[in-house]
């Protein structure tokens, strides 16, 4: 079962975006872990270091779910530094609220919708995207960016990191794609967006994890 599926009536009243929120917490863990084949931990380092998480960075991690790379930026920003994230589903907070109290670390967690950030204009130094623009739909993504940049302080920097479109027929046939439903639109799709976002410097790559890219862009000074 999707872990967007088997919500209660409750949960879709309360929905507070268009995007595809995951309800089935306690499962996504788990099952990341399956479809990361034991590389998560891993994939979550490379992601702090592709956005030089620094000490004394305000981050904010946009859809952080469980909270994985949230709580690894909050050791990497040290005392000096601050870290924010938000989820639109308030199962995934309650979980990364959790595993944040589990660690002992100071982290902001709220429920809120990556397209309605409830922070001041330039509150953060780094924002991270992991794993969640592909849960848009296309008409939410430069909402969704503007945003990002909206709370960026000049000089700050985004970092996304998600699903590459596939590039071959056969590509398409893996539990990967079929999942996330062949994936029309994927990281290669974003650069383009992120400059229209304002963003400058905007620069892609692999993560060099299986078929995970990364765009980063940064708020001019
Ligand atoms: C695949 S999970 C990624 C979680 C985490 N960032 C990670 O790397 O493990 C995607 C998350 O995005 C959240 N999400 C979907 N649409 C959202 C939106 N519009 N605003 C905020 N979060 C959203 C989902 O609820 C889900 O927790």
């Amino acid at each position: 079962m999707p872990l967007h599926q088997g919500r209660t009536a409750q949960h879709q009243r309360h929905d507070i975006t268009t995007g595809k929120t995951l309800h089935q917490a306690r499962l996504y863990d788990p099952l990341a872990a399956l479809f990361m084949l034991g590389r998560g931990r891993a994939l979550r380092e490379r992601t702090i270091a592709l956005a030089h998480v620094a000490p004394g960075d305000r981050v904010l991690e946009v859809g952080c779910g469980t909270g994985e790379v949230a709580l690894r930026a909050r050791t990497r920003s040290g005392p000096t530094g601050s870290v924010a994230g938000i989820d639109a589903s308030s199962e995934m907070i309650a979980v990364a609220r959790q595993k944040a109290a589990r660690a002992n670390l100071d982290i902001d967690l709220r429920i809120a919708a990556v397209e309605a950030l409830p922070f001041a204009d330039a509150t953060f130094d780094v924002v991270l995207s992991s794993l969640m623009m592909h849960h848009l739909p296309e008409d939410l993504k430069p909402r969704a960016l503007a945003e990002m940049r909206r709370v960026l302080a000049p000089g700050g920097r985004l970092l996304v990191v998600d699903f590459q479109r596939p590039k071959s027929r056969l590509a398409r046939l893996s539990p990967v794609w079929l999942v996330h439903r062949r994936l029309p639109s994927g990281v290669q799709e974003l650069p383009t967006l992120l400059e229209r976002a304002g963003f400058a410097a905007v620069a892609s790559g692999d993560t060099g994890f299986g078929y995970l890219g990364f765009v980063h862009g940064r708020v001019g000074l």
